[in-house]
Protein backbone atom coordinates (compact mmCIF):
# COMPACT_ATOMS: atom_id res chain seq x y z
CA UNK A 1 0.00 0.00 0.00
CA UNK A 2 1.50 3.33 -1.33
CA UNK A 3 1.39 6.36 1.76
CA UNK A 4 -1.24 9.26 0.74
CA UNK A 5 -3.11 7.44 -1.90
CA UNK A 6 -6.53 8.97 -2.48
CA UNK A 7 -8.90 7.83 -0.05
CA UNK A 8 -7.21 6.50 2.21
CA UNK A 9 -7.48 7.53 6.16
CA UNK A 10 -4.76 9.44 7.65
CA UNK A 11 -4.11 7.31 10.22
CA UNK A 12 -3.32 4.68 7.43
CA UNK A 13 -0.95 6.91 5.51
CA UNK A 14 0.93 7.52 8.70
CA UNK A 15 1.24 3.22 9.69
CA UNK A 16 2.43 3.16 5.92
CA UNK A 17 4.61 5.60 6.08
CA UNK A 18 5.99 4.66 9.65
CA UNK A 19 6.40 0.98 8.43
CA UNK A 20 8.20 2.54 5.76
CA UNK A 21 10.76 4.13 7.84
CA UNK A 22 10.94 1.62 9.83
CA UNK A 23 12.14 -1.07 6.73
CA UNK A 24 14.81 1.72 6.21
CA UNK A 25 16.19 1.34 9.37
CA UNK A 26 16.42 -2.73 9.55
CA UNK A 27 17.86 -2.45 6.38
CA UNK A 28 20.16 0.28 7.86
CA UNK A 29 20.79 -2.39 10.84
CA UNK A 30 21.19 -5.69 8.26
CA UNK A 31 23.97 -4.06 6.64
CA UNK A 32 26.38 -2.45 10.08
CA UNK A 33 24.64 1.00 9.23
CA UNK A 34 22.71 2.36 11.20
CA UNK A 35 23.80 4.65 14.22
CA UNK A 36 23.28 5.09 17.45
CA UNK A 37 23.48 7.57 20.19
CA UNK A 38 25.85 6.73 22.64
CA UNK A 39 26.84 9.18 25.79
CA UNK A 40 30.34 9.95 26.73
CA UNK A 41 31.88 6.34 27.68
CA UNK A 42 34.19 6.67 30.86
CA UNK A 43 38.18 6.29 30.54
CA UNK A 44 40.46 8.41 28.45
CA UNK A 45 38.71 10.70 26.41
CA UNK A 46 40.25 10.90 22.71
CA UNK A 47 37.01 11.18 20.49
CA UNK A 48 36.03 14.82 21.91
CA UNK A 49 36.98 18.09 20.21
CA UNK A 50 38.11 19.44 23.81
CA UNK A 51 41.86 19.90 22.57
CA UNK A 52 42.61 22.98 24.91
CA UNK A 53 40.92 21.01 27.47
CA UNK A 54 39.02 23.79 28.57
CA UNK A 55 35.68 21.31 29.13
CA UNK A 56 37.39 18.41 31.22
CA UNK A 57 39.79 20.79 33.31
CA UNK A 58 36.96 22.52 34.55
CA UNK A 59 37.86 25.99 33.43
CA UNK A 60 35.26 26.57 31.42
CA UNK A 61 32.93 26.04 34.17
CA UNK A 62 34.93 28.63 36.33
CA UNK A 63 34.29 31.12 33.47
CA UNK A 64 30.40 30.17 33.09
CA UNK A 65 30.39 30.23 37.05
CA UNK A 66 31.45 33.87 36.99
CA UNK A 67 29.51 34.67 33.83
CA UNK A 68 26.36 33.68 35.19
CA UNK A 69 26.96 35.63 38.74
CA UNK A 70 26.62 38.19 36.78
CA UNK A 71 22.97 37.86 35.31
CA UNK A 72 20.15 39.90 36.54
CA UNK A 73 17.07 37.88 35.39
CA UNK A 74 16.89 37.29 31.74
CA UNK A 75 18.74 34.48 30.44
CA UNK A 76 17.45 34.05 26.79
CA UNK A 77 17.44 36.28 24.17
CA UNK A 78 13.65 36.12 23.62
CA UNK A 79 13.95 37.02 19.84
CA UNK A 80 15.87 36.85 16.65
CA UNK A 81 18.36 39.48 16.52
CA UNK A 82 17.09 42.01 14.15
CA UNK A 83 13.81 42.10 16.36
CA UNK A 84 14.23 42.13 20.10
CA UNK A 85 16.84 39.64 20.61
CA UNK A 86 19.53 41.56 19.95
CA UNK A 87 22.12 43.15 22.59
CA UNK A 88 25.32 45.15 23.54
CA UNK A 89 27.25 41.92 24.43
CA UNK A 90 26.74 40.55 21.00
CA UNK A 91 28.14 43.88 19.33
CA UNK A 92 31.01 43.54 21.80
CA UNK A 93 32.29 40.25 21.55
CA UNK A 94 31.68 40.11 17.70
CA UNK A 95 34.54 43.61 17.92
CA UNK A 96 36.50 40.95 19.68
CA UNK A 97 36.58 38.41 17.56
CA UNK A 98 37.22 40.51 14.36
CA UNK A 99 40.37 42.08 16.28
CA UNK A 100 41.52 38.76 17.15
CA UNK A 101 41.15 37.58 13.84
CA UNK A 102 42.47 40.22 11.85
CA UNK A 103 39.71 40.74 10.28
CA UNK A 104 37.39 43.88 10.09
CA UNK A 105 34.04 42.72 11.34
CA UNK A 106 32.59 39.48 12.44
CA UNK A 107 28.60 38.01 13.29
CA UNK A 108 27.68 35.46 15.62
CA UNK A 109 26.02 32.44 14.39
CA UNK A 110 24.73 29.55 16.39
CA UNK A 111 26.64 26.86 15.29
CA UNK A 112 29.57 26.23 12.85
CA UNK A 113 26.80 24.16 10.85
CA UNK A 114 24.12 27.82 10.93
CA UNK A 115 27.71 29.73 10.07
CA UNK A 116 28.25 27.99 7.07
CA UNK A 117 24.83 27.19 5.44
CA UNK A 118 23.54 30.68 6.12
CA UNK A 119 26.77 32.43 5.22
CA UNK A 120 27.71 30.71 1.79
CA UNK A 121 24.20 30.81 0.50
CA UNK A 122 23.68 34.48 0.96
CA UNK A 123 27.27 35.48 -0.24
CA UNK A 124 27.49 33.11 -3.04
CA UNK A 125 25.46 33.28 -6.72
CA UNK A 126 24.18 31.20 -9.13
CA UNK A 127 26.41 32.51 -11.16
CA UNK A 128 29.58 32.05 -9.57
CA UNK A 129 31.92 29.15 -9.49
CA UNK A 130 32.61 27.54 -6.07
CA UNK A 131 36.33 25.31 -6.10
CA UNK A 132 36.26 23.29 -2.70
CA UNK A 133 38.24 20.88 -1.25
CA UNK A 134 37.00 17.36 -1.81
CA UNK A 135 36.75 16.76 1.70
CA UNK A 136 35.56 19.97 2.91
CA UNK A 137 32.69 19.54 6.00
CA UNK A 138 29.49 18.63 4.73
CA UNK A 139 28.14 22.13 5.95
CA UNK A 140 30.41 23.71 3.30
CA UNK A 141 29.09 21.56 0.98
CA UNK A 142 25.69 22.27 2.32
CA UNK A 143 26.06 25.91 1.69
CA UNK A 144 27.36 25.84 -1.50
CA UNK A 145 24.38 23.65 -2.90
CA UNK A 146 22.10 26.16 -1.68
CA UNK A 147 23.59 28.89 -3.07
CA UNK A 148 23.06 27.88 -6.44
CA UNK A 149 26.27 28.35 -7.82
CA UNK A 150 28.07 25.52 -9.76
CA UNK A 151 30.23 23.48 -7.90
CA UNK A 152 34.12 22.01 -8.99
CA UNK A 153 35.96 19.84 -6.59
CA UNK A 154 39.40 19.02 -5.98
CA UNK A 155 41.75 16.65 -4.71
CA UNK A 156 42.53 17.04 -0.91
CA UNK A 157 44.81 19.59 -0.61
CA UNK A 158 46.06 19.61 -4.36
CA UNK A 159 46.73 22.80 -5.27
CA UNK A 160 47.91 21.30 -8.73
CA UNK A 161 44.40 19.98 -9.24
CA UNK A 162 42.91 23.28 -8.23
CA UNK A 163 45.55 25.39 -10.22
CA UNK A 164 44.12 22.94 -13.01
CA UNK A 165 40.82 23.67 -12.46
CA UNK A 166 40.83 27.04 -11.95
CA UNK A 167 42.68 27.23 -15.71
CA UNK A 168 39.13 25.75 -17.39
CA UNK A 169 36.52 27.02 -15.65
CA UNK A 170 36.39 30.76 -15.87
CA UNK A 171 33.00 32.63 -14.95
CA UNK A 172 32.01 35.22 -17.40
CA UNK A 173 29.35 37.39 -15.51
CA UNK A 174 29.90 35.64 -11.95
CA UNK A 175 33.01 35.08 -9.14
CA UNK A 176 35.00 32.36 -7.96
CA UNK A 177 35.31 30.87 -4.61
CA UNK A 178 38.11 28.61 -3.19
CA UNK A 179 36.46 27.04 -0.14
CA UNK A 180 38.74 25.07 2.40
CA UNK A 181 39.61 24.10 5.83
CA UNK A 182 42.51 25.25 8.09
CA UNK A 183 42.35 21.51 10.04
CA UNK A 184 40.57 18.81 8.04
CA UNK A 185 38.86 17.10 10.86
CA UNK A 186 39.13 13.36 9.67
CA UNK A 187 42.51 13.89 8.28
CA UNK A 188 44.31 16.20 10.89
CA UNK A 189 46.50 18.01 7.59
CA UNK A 190 46.06 21.56 6.88
CA UNK A 191 46.31 23.42 3.24
CA UNK A 192 49.38 25.22 2.02
CA UNK A 193 47.59 28.49 2.68
CA UNK A 194 50.36 30.29 1.07
CA UNK A 195 50.17 28.74 -2.10
CA UNK A 196 46.26 28.16 -1.71
CA UNK A 197 46.23 32.23 -1.37
CA UNK A 198 48.89 33.03 -4.43
CA UNK A 199 46.93 30.70 -6.66
CA UNK A 200 43.58 32.52 -5.55
CA UNK A 201 45.89 36.13 -6.03
CA UNK A 202 46.79 34.58 -9.44
CA UNK A 203 43.22 33.39 -10.66
CA UNK A 204 40.94 36.62 -9.04
CA UNK A 205 39.35 34.26 -6.90
CA UNK A 206 38.21 34.15 -3.22
CA UNK A 207 39.19 32.28 -0.35
CA UNK A 208 36.30 30.77 1.86
CA UNK A 209 38.59 29.29 4.54
CA UNK A 210 36.83 27.29 7.88
CA UNK A 211 39.13 27.56 10.94
CA UNK A 212 36.64 24.95 13.16
CA UNK A 213 39.52 22.38 14.07
CA UNK A 214 41.81 25.54 13.84
CA UNK A 215 40.92 28.15 16.13
CA UNK A 216 42.41 27.98 19.85
CA UNK A 217 45.17 25.16 18.38
CA UNK A 218 47.07 27.33 15.29
CA UNK A 219 48.47 30.58 15.62
CA UNK A 220 49.70 33.37 18.03
CA UNK A 221 46.80 33.06 20.62
CA UNK A 222 44.32 30.60 19.12
CA UNK A 223 43.83 33.00 16.38
CA UNK A 224 44.21 30.11 13.40
CA UNK A 225 45.77 29.23 10.04
CA UNK A 226 45.20 32.38 8.23
CA UNK A 227 46.82 34.50 11.36
CA UNK A 228 49.47 32.40 11.68
CA UNK A 229 50.58 32.87 8.07
CA UNK A 230 49.75 37.04 8.56
CA UNK A 231 47.19 36.02 5.34
CA UNK A 232 44.01 36.88 7.47
CA UNK A 233 43.56 39.62 5.17
CA UNK A 234 43.11 37.44 2.08
CA UNK A 235 40.12 35.53 3.55
CA UNK A 236 37.16 36.79 1.76
CA UNK A 237 34.85 35.06 4.33
CA UNK A 238 36.47 33.49 7.84
CA UNK A 239 34.39 31.07 9.66
CA UNK A 240 35.14 30.10 13.20
CA UNK A 241 33.16 28.07 14.81
CA UNK A 242 33.39 27.55 18.72
CA UNK A 243 32.52 24.18 19.30
CA UNK A 244 35.79 22.34 19.20
CA UNK A 245 38.87 23.95 21.06
CA UNK A 246 36.86 26.66 22.47
CA UNK A 247 34.21 24.11 24.36
CA UNK A 248 31.41 26.21 23.49
CA UNK A 249 28.62 26.18 21.21
CA UNK A 250 28.09 29.15 17.78
CA UNK A 251 30.41 30.45 14.91
CA UNK A 252 32.17 33.56 13.91
CA UNK A 253 31.52 34.45 10.54
CA UNK A 254 34.53 37.45 10.02
CA UNK A 255 35.96 39.13 7.34
CA UNK A 256 35.12 42.86 5.51
CA UNK A 257 32.75 45.38 7.34
CA UNK A 258 30.26 44.98 4.48
CA UNK A 259 30.27 40.83 4.69
CA UNK A 260 29.15 41.43 7.99
CA UNK A 261 25.83 44.11 6.97
CA UNK A 262 24.68 42.08 4.38
CA UNK A 263 24.68 38.79 5.98
CA UNK A 264 22.12 41.02 8.67
CA UNK A 265 20.05 40.94 5.62
CA UNK A 266 20.31 37.53 3.87
CA UNK A 267 21.97 35.23 5.63
CA UNK A 268 18.62 32.96 6.52
CA UNK A 269 19.95 31.16 9.60
CA UNK A 270 20.76 34.06 11.30
CA UNK A 271 17.99 36.60 10.30
CA UNK A 272 15.06 33.39 11.01
CA UNK A 273 16.07 32.03 14.34
CA UNK A 274 16.23 32.98 17.87
CA UNK A 275 19.67 34.56 19.32
CA UNK A 276 21.58 32.84 21.97
CA UNK A 277 21.34 33.73 25.55
CA UNK A 278 23.70 37.02 25.37
CA UNK A 279 25.37 36.02 28.40
CA UNK A 280 27.10 32.70 26.27
CA UNK A 281 28.00 35.23 23.66
CA UNK A 282 30.02 37.03 26.83
CA UNK A 283 31.53 33.51 27.80
CA UNK A 284 33.12 32.88 23.97
CA UNK A 285 34.75 36.45 24.77
CA UNK A 286 36.42 35.24 28.08
CA UNK A 287 36.93 32.24 26.38
CA UNK A 288 38.93 34.27 23.65
CA UNK A 289 41.08 36.17 26.22
CA UNK A 290 41.65 32.58 27.98
CA UNK A 291 43.36 31.48 24.52
CA UNK A 292 45.81 33.97 24.98
CA UNK A 293 47.19 33.23 28.43
CA UNK A 294 50.54 31.57 28.91
CA UNK A 295 48.81 28.54 30.32
CA UNK A 296 47.03 27.98 27.17
CA UNK A 297 50.52 28.74 24.74
CA UNK A 298 51.84 26.27 26.56
CA UNK A 299 49.19 23.57 26.37
CA UNK A 300 49.52 24.45 22.47
CA UNK A 301 53.09 23.16 22.67
CA UNK A 302 52.76 20.26 25.01
CA UNK A 303 49.83 19.58 22.27
CA UNK A 304 52.74 19.63 19.77
CA UNK A 305 54.77 17.44 21.41
CA UNK A 306 52.32 14.82 22.07
CA UNK A 307 51.39 14.74 18.51
CA UNK A 308 55.21 14.20 17.57
CA UNK A 309 55.28 11.03 19.81
CA UNK A 310 52.31 9.40 19.13
CA UNK A 311 52.58 10.23 15.25
CA UNK A 312 55.87 8.64 15.47
CA UNK A 313 55.64 5.95 17.02
CA UNK A 314 52.74 4.80 15.64
CA UNK A 315 54.37 5.29 12.06
CA UNK A 316 57.13 3.67 13.69
CA UNK A 317 54.77 0.69 14.49
CA UNK A 318 53.49 -0.06 10.79
CA UNK A 319 50.33 1.63 11.09
CA UNK A 320 48.84 4.38 8.19
CA UNK A 321 48.69 7.77 9.84
CA UNK A 322 49.41 10.52 7.84
CA UNK A 323 52.08 13.27 8.50
CA UNK A 324 50.41 15.80 9.77
CA UNK A 325 51.48 16.13 13.03
CA UNK A 326 48.56 17.72 14.31
CA UNK A 327 45.65 17.50 16.98
CA UNK A 328 43.86 15.56 15.39
CA UNK A 329 45.96 11.81 14.52
CA UNK A 330 44.15 9.28 11.77
CA UNK A 331 44.65 5.54 12.31
CA UNK A 332 43.63 4.25 8.80
CA UNK A 333 42.14 0.56 8.97
CA UNK A 334 40.03 0.57 5.79
CA UNK A 335 36.91 -1.74 6.03
CA UNK A 336 34.66 -0.36 8.50
CA UNK A 337 33.86 -3.77 10.50
CA UNK A 338 37.98 -3.06 11.04
CA UNK A 339 37.55 0.41 12.62
CA UNK A 340 34.53 -0.60 14.74
CA UNK A 341 36.59 -4.10 15.99
CA UNK A 342 39.88 -1.80 17.11
CA UNK A 343 37.58 0.76 18.83
CA UNK A 344 35.74 -2.05 20.73
CA UNK A 345 38.29 -3.06 22.00
CA UNK A 346 40.21 -0.04 22.78
CA UNK A 347 36.64 1.08 24.36
CA UNK A 348 36.68 -1.90 26.59
CA UNK A 349 40.02 -1.36 28.16
CA UNK A 350 39.12 2.47 28.94
CA UNK A 351 39.89 4.37 25.60
CA UNK A 352 36.93 6.13 24.40
CA UNK A 353 38.37 5.92 20.59
CA UNK A 354 35.65 6.05 18.16
CA UNK A 355 35.68 4.76 14.49
CA UNK A 356 34.76 6.94 11.57
CA UNK A 357 33.80 5.67 8.46
CA UNK A 358 31.17 6.09 5.42
CA UNK A 359 29.93 8.56 4.19
CA UNK A 360 32.06 10.31 6.76
CA UNK A 361 35.43 9.38 5.44
CA UNK A 362 35.70 8.20 1.28
CA UNK A 363 34.96 3.89 1.10
CA UNK A 364 37.64 1.88 2.22
CA UNK A 365 39.61 4.77 4.57
CA UNK A 366 37.83 3.68 7.97
CA UNK A 367 39.74 5.45 10.76
CA UNK A 368 40.05 5.60 14.09
CA UNK A 369 40.22 9.23 14.84
CA UNK A 370 42.84 10.17 17.86
CA UNK A 371 41.60 13.35 19.24
CA UNK A 372 44.84 14.82 21.27
CA UNK A 373 43.78 16.92 24.79
CA UNK A 374 46.39 19.52 26.35
CA UNK A 375 45.37 17.14 29.61
CA UNK A 376 46.85 13.90 28.03
CA UNK A 377 50.23 12.53 29.52
CA UNK A 378 52.58 10.83 27.82
CA UNK A 379 51.62 7.55 30.05
CA UNK A 380 47.97 7.81 28.54
CA UNK A 381 49.28 7.53 24.71
CA UNK A 382 51.67 4.88 25.42
CA UNK A 383 48.63 2.85 26.55
CA UNK A 384 47.25 3.37 23.52
CA UNK A 385 50.29 2.69 21.42
CA UNK A 386 50.34 -0.36 23.20
CA UNK A 387 47.06 -2.00 23.35
CA UNK A 388 47.17 -0.83 18.97
CA UNK A 389 50.05 -2.76 18.98
CA UNK A 390 48.98 -5.64 20.54
CA UNK A 391 45.72 -6.32 17.91
CA UNK A 392 46.62 -7.19 14.37
CA UNK A 393 45.60 -4.25 12.16
C1 LIG B 1 35.08 21.98 9.51
C2 LIG B 1 33.79 22.10 10.25
N1 LIG B 1 32.95 23.10 9.96
C3 LIG B 1 31.79 23.25 10.60
C4 LIG B 1 31.40 22.37 11.57
C5 LIG B 1 30.08 22.54 12.23
O1 LIG B 1 30.24 23.26 13.40
P1 LIG B 1 29.17 23.10 14.58
O2 LIG B 1 29.43 21.77 15.21
O3 LIG B 1 29.43 24.27 15.44
O4 LIG B 1 27.82 23.14 13.94
C6 LIG B 1 32.25 21.33 11.94
C7 LIG B 1 31.87 20.42 13.04
O5 LIG B 1 31.76 19.27 12.97
C8 LIG B 1 33.47 21.17 11.24
O6 LIG B 1 34.30 20.16 11.53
Amino acid sequence: MQAGQNGESSANSLNAWSADLEAELRALEAKGLKRHLRVASPGIDFASNDYLALNASGRLLELLTQRVQGLHEQVGSTGSRLVRGHHHLFEQVEDQFARFAGQESALLFHSGYAANVGSLQALMGQRDLVFCDRLCHASLLDGVRLSGARRHYFAHNDLNDLENLLQRHQSKRGRRWIVSEALFSMDGDSPDLPALCGLADRHGALVCLDEAHSIGVLGPGGAGLAVQHGLANQIALHVFPCGKAPGLQGAFVAGRAAVREILIQRARSFVFSTAQPPFLAALLGDVLEEMRTGAMQAAREHLNRLSSYLTERLAGAGFEVGGAYSVIVPIIVGEEARALALAERLQNEGLDVRPIRPPTVPAGTSRLRISLHANHRTQDLDRLINLLRGQSV
